[in-house]
């Protein structure tokens, strides 16, 4: 069972110190008890308030009480707070602190500060239970101590990152420990807990489906594959269904016989990332009590080698009844999405598909860790996608997709092929392009939109939102859009 840990929250217990927040223009966020003396300590110190920045302010025995004041920085959007609620675990590890309190719900300007303070600290907090025998922060803090006025902020925040953390144990779980019949296991206990109904497909029934695309890529494997579709009826009354989110669930990408090289195969257990985005954006949702009907499909499988692997230069027939030349088998991404969008389609004809991958290495040169790449068919989705994305500071970068690109995925012998024409200096097989245009024949020509994280699903420094490793990028963004497609009307209210 993949678990973690993270610091805990309590509304009662000792604390060692209070924490006091504070911005660069000399505004405080404090308890009424601690406001004056931070405010001396600050002045007397010159502290700058800026993020990154604490002071360790000891009592003495005229005013007895430690207090750690943390910077925020100057323009205190959600953002800065969650930033803030990670460097708050930084200072109590460097310090060694057990527990600190907080300030009260009231103390900071708003609700919103509050919860994403805490989902800071919690995200930051984050460590995957590897079993060590030494846990590798034994002075981890263990304890926010907060005032009852906060329970509203807490388990906002605790809905957020317990499902971006889930997203995050399952891509940092290496592939010997997630196998795709694990994953699906997890995601079906996990999602049924908040009223999600999962259903898992294996090759029995991938097979009688005609699944020729997931069955294709996990013919190399010895581990099953399975096909995850995780239901959420937000809104019972009406029997359409607003979305489906597609995610790319390889619990290891080895290429198959195009076999990676190093220095990035031994990164590629993280290639579940879209799987688990969509996984945790559904459960996330579900929490909320989200009044969208959506459902989330996950391919899961492996990439491998041996005798029964598919080759490069197959040709494969996927569920939509297209055929596939295979040139390369490390473009394996695509093939199972495509039978994932083709199954959304048939199963639950969902005005909205969005399909969230690790499917192009390219991306990370272009893009980088910063945003994540947005094909999309649809003016008004993306429009939206990108505007989740702001609000949830998981920044989209919307790029090209038209008719003009229909010859990137030509082939002379199948239906489409799964790897881009070299172009005149050779980078053109592995383009990001390539990718969304080759996902865009499977779309039927619906409003669709394609997420390439593969730049984003890791972090190689600090964020916000986490330190190095998985981000559960694409969760909260996803969350947030559901939101947005409530709000604004669904796609048959169009007039
Ligand atoms: N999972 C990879 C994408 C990837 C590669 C993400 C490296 C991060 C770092 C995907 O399945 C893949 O292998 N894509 C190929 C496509 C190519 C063979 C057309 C790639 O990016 O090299
Ligand atoms: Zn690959
Ligand atoms: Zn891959």
């Amino acid at each position: 069972m993949t678990e973690w840990t993270t610091i805990g929250i309590t509304p009662s217990g000792d604390a060692e110190a209070t924490a006091v927040f504070a911005s660069p223009d000399g505004i405080i966020y404090a308890p009424a008890d601690a406001a004056a003396r931070a405010l001396d300590a600050m002045r007397a110190t010159h502290f700058s308030g800026l993020p990154g920045k604490w002071l360790d302010v000891l009592g003495d025995s005229r005013s007895p009480g430690r207090i750690v004041i943390v910077g925020v920085g100057a323009d205190q959007d959600e953002d800065r707070w969650r930033d803030a609620g990670g460097h708050l675990i930084e200072a109590l590890r460097r310090l060694e602190l057990d527990a600190i309190r907080l300030p009260a719900s009231a103390d900071f300007a708003s609700d919103g500060s509050l919860a994403a303070l805490l989902e800071g600290a919690l995200l930051h907090s984050f460590q995957l239970d590897q079993q060590r025998h030494e846990p590798i922060l034994a002075t981890g803090a263990k304890w926010l101590v907060v005032d009852e006025s906060a329970a509203p902020a807490v388990a906002e925040a605790q809905r957020r990152a317990r499902s971006i953390n889930r997203a995050r144990a399952w891509v940092e779980q290496p592939a010997n420990l997630l196998t795709p019949a694990i994953f699906a296991d997890e995601a079906k206990l996990a999602l049924s807990a908040v009223g999600v109904v999962v259903h898992v497909l294996g090759p029995a029934e991938l097979e009688a489906l005609g699944c020729g695309g997931l069955l294709a890529v996990a013919a190399g494997s010895d581990h099953e594959p399975r096909l995850v579709v995780a239901e959420w009826r937000g809104d019972p009354a009406r029997h359409t269904w607003d979305a489906a989110l597609v995610g790319k669930g390889l619990t290891f990408d080895g290429g198959g016989m195009n076999l990676k090289a190093r220095p990035i195969i031994e990164k590629m257990k993280f290639d579940m990332g879209g799987a688990a985005a969509v996984l945790a954006a559904l459960e996330m949702a579900a929490a909320r009590g989200s009044r969208a009907n959506v459902v989330a499909i996950a391919p899961m499988t492996e990439n491998t080698i041996s005798g029964k692997a598919y080759r490069s230069g197959d040709v494969i027939r996927s569920l939509a009844g297209l055929t596939i030349e295979v040139v390369n088998t490390d473009a394996e991404g695509r093939i199972v999405l495509a039978d994932g969008i083709t199954y959304a389609i048939r199963e639950y004809d969902p005005a909205y598909i969005v399909d969230v991958a690790t499917l192009t290495g390219l991306i990370t040169g272009v893009l980088h860790e910063e945003y994540a790449a947005l094909y999309a068919s649809d003016d008004r989705l993306a429009e939206q996608l990108v505007r989740a994305g702001t609000d949830t500071h998981e920044d989209l970068w919307r790029m090209p997709l038209t008719k003009r690109q229909d010859y990137i995925v030509e082939s002379a012998v199948a239906d489409v092929i799964n790897y881009g024409p070299s172009g005149f200096v050779g980078f053109g097989p592995g383009s990001p392009a390539a990718g969304a245009k080759f996902l865009e024949r499977f779309t039927e020509g619906r409003p669709w939109a394609h997420i390439d994280i593969a730049g984003t699903a890791w972090a190689t420094r600090r964020t916000s939102r986490t330190g190095p490793g998985a981000t559960g990028f694409g969760a909260s963004l996803l969350d947030r859009w559901l939101d947005i497609v409530d709000g604004e009307g669904r796609v048959q209210d169009r007039p």
